[in-house]
């Protein structure tokens, strides 16, 4: 999705902007654009395509104050026209805004009747001209910011810089990250750290209805709800500049799956005391109380961190006995459903800055039940608006097809379950044992990757595909087909197995290959039962299987066989087999990995 990037300071501005855009490029964009103001003057390139493409276009400048944007287009079709930054008429005011203004076709209605003229379609030129309407009644461009900004619906992270007041910067946020890096005598302002790690450490993130005031020298945060100034808290960055590049890697997609072992064991550092057959989780220290009586778990998420959440689901249920339904974030915020005060929210989330997710969460915030959250990213808006959570301690991601943080997620959704059973299940120990050696497991999966390779190579033509599974290989079968889908193009579905006779099987033929998830399970002779059902119609089979299991290597085409774990952490080596999968296909079919057609890394907007 978008990204923002502005500085203010003693130094150059564009080409701290610029690296900060790079360094946001993975969130997904189709533009980018740049302002910068010099001797009270204010100029603007913007470029369709890649910030390398802007690159060559901007002219060099002195300037110490400028604002950059990278567009994922949502109200108007990549263009320069509609590139952020969007400006006044006269050049004086322009602006970089992520999010969606919902009320813009009223606001450019009410501004047409007063004159403005529209250069592009989008909702964000709404701002710019607003803005300017109130400057023009009250010779003050904070002023006119925050009038202009109550007169907006939706959401926003903005940048504005004005030639009436060249060495000021301003930002405000609601509902859509920003985060300002406080470093020497300047100040750097981003969508996400990752854009301004290279230059300090120390951040400050806004909250909702926060309205930032930033000079050289001085920072001051205006609350519009409370309309009272707020004393920022300054904290820490826990991110190296290194975690977020490429190393020696092709791409971020296959660096982040050969992450798994050390996510699996940053996760479960410090939390998991096998000697003594503790669980650890500091992050719920302050709701052990609240947590003893929950009788029901709503897990709400997006995408594969909905998908981590079906896994999350079996976890908490088997071990902890407590009833959990996973909903798809988008459709939970619209439902009317009855909510007991034992019902926990847990929300699922890489980014911590998915906007149903967040919505989801905002729906029940005055419904008094527990609001709880698994993320990744440090201090983003979910990490902060919930009750308590865990954090996933992967680092940052930066390819699109999330992988590690799958990983992470369904590690700790693991640590949760052992947690809420509070050692109560027969499992609880072998489960506790196994997740230690689970990272040497991983690196195990990963050295099949050539193997994998000559497999997706074999398969990368195919038109469609077909991912299978049982109980804890169902949802890995879910998440198996969307990363194939979002990465290679290929129409991809998951099923569960037992469905295969309910209506898939129709489809099945010698063009349709199916990606059978047939680990060790009381439930895998049924599996191996659908998997002749496919051989009976001739449709190719690949395997996934437990190493051992001869038989399936006369029913299989091509067999891929994991290392024997318990089947709670089955998904987590089969998930590293079917994203080694989907990523050997992608780069066998030629396709930009890590940043697929149509998809943004976070999305922020409905
Ligand atoms: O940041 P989140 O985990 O909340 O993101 C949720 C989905 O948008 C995300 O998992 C998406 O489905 C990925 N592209 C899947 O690889």
């Amino acid at each position: 999705m978008c990204g923002i990037v502005g500085f203010i300071g003693e130094r150059p501005a564009t080409p701290i902007v610029m690296q900060g855009l790079q360094a946001l490029e993975y969130r997904g964009y189709d533009s980018a654009g740049v302002s910068t103001v010099t001797d009270g003057r204010i100029t603007t390139t913007r470029q369709v395509g890649q910030v390398a493409d802007l690159s060559k276009i901007l002219e060099d400048s002195s300037a110490m104050l400028a604002i950059g944007h990278t567009r994922w287009a949502t109200h108007g079709a990549p263009s320069i026209t509609n590139a952020h930054p969007h400006s006044s008429a006269d050049g004086s005011i322009a602006i970089v805004h992520n999010g969606i203004i919902e009320n813009h076709e009223q606001l450019r209605t009410k501004l047409q009747q007063a004159g403005y003229e529209f250069k592009s379609e989008t909702d964000t030129e709404v701002i710019p001209h607003l803005i300017d309407y109130y400057f023009k009644q009250t010779k003050s461009i904070e002023s006119a910011f925050h009038t202009a900004l109550r007169d907006l619906r939706g959401a926003y992270a903005i940048a504005v810089v004005s030639s009436h007041e060249p060495d000021t910067l301003y930002a405000a946020r609601l509902s859509s990250p920003l985060v300002i890096g406080v470093g020497d005598n300047e100040y750097i302002l981003a969508s996400d750290p990752t854009a301004l790690i290279q230059h300090t450490k120390k951040v400050i993130y806004l909250n909702d209805f926060d309205v930032a005031r930033i000079t050289t020298g001085d920072l001051a945060v205006t609350n519009l709800e409370s309309d009272s100034p707020t004393i920022p808290e300054v904290e820490l960055l826990d991110l190296e500049s290194e975690d977020a590049q490429k190393g020696h890697y092709e791409h971020f997609m296959i660096k982040e799956i050969n992450e798994a072992p050390q996510t699996i064991q940053s996760a479960i550092r410090g939390r998991v005391l096998a000697n003594e057959g503790i669980v650890k989780l500091g992050g719920l220290d302050n709701v052990v109380a609240q947590l003893r009586y929950i009788d029901r778990i709503v897990i709400v998420a997006c995408g594969t961190s909905f998908y981590a959440g079906l896994v999350g689901e079996y976890l908490i249920e088997e071990l902890a006995g407590i009833p959990v339904e996973v909903q798809q974030a988008s459709e939970f915020k619209y439902r009317s459903e009855p909510f007991s005060r034992g019902t926990a929210i847990l929300a699922v989330s890489q980014s911590g800055e998915t906007a149903d997710t967040i919505a989801a969460l905002d729906k029940v915030k005055d419904y008094g039940v527990l609001r709880l959250g698994i993320v990744n990213a440090p201090g983003s808006t979910i990490a902060r608006m919930t009750d308590a959570g865990v954090y996933c301690h992967a680092g940052p991601e930066q390819a699109v097809a999330s992988t590690k943080a799958f990983i992470a997620q369904v590690t700790v959704l693991a640590l949760i379950a052992l947690h809420l059973s509070n050692g109560s299940t027969k499992d609880y120990k072998p489960l506790l044992k196994e997740l230690v050696s689970l990272p040497d497991k991983a690196a195990a999966v990963l050295a099949l990757s050539d193997q994998i390779k000559v497999i997706a190579e074999k398969y990368a033509p195919a038109r469609d595909f077909l991912f299978i599974g049982r109980h804890y290989g169902y949802p890995c079968a879910l998440e198996g087909a969307l990363k194939l889908k979002e990465v290679s193009y290929i129409h991809a579905e998951g099923y569960a197995a037992g469905e295969m006779k309910h209506g898939p099987l129709a489809m099945i033929d010698e063009n349709f290959p199916t990606f059978a998830i047939a680990t060790d399970s009381p439930l895998l002779e049924k599996t191996m039962s659908n998997i002749q059902e496919i051989r009976a119609r001739s449709g190719p089979v690949i395997a996934l299987a437990t190493e051992g299991n001869e038989a399936i290597a006369q029913l299989a085409d091509d067999v891929i066989y994991l290392p024997p774990t318990l089947e709670q952490t089955q998904p987590l080596l089969i998930s590293i087999a079917t994203q080694l999968f989907a990523y050997h296909v992608a780069v066998a079919r030629g396709f930009n990995v890590d940043r697929p057609r149509n998809l943004a890394k976070s999305v922020t907007v409905e």
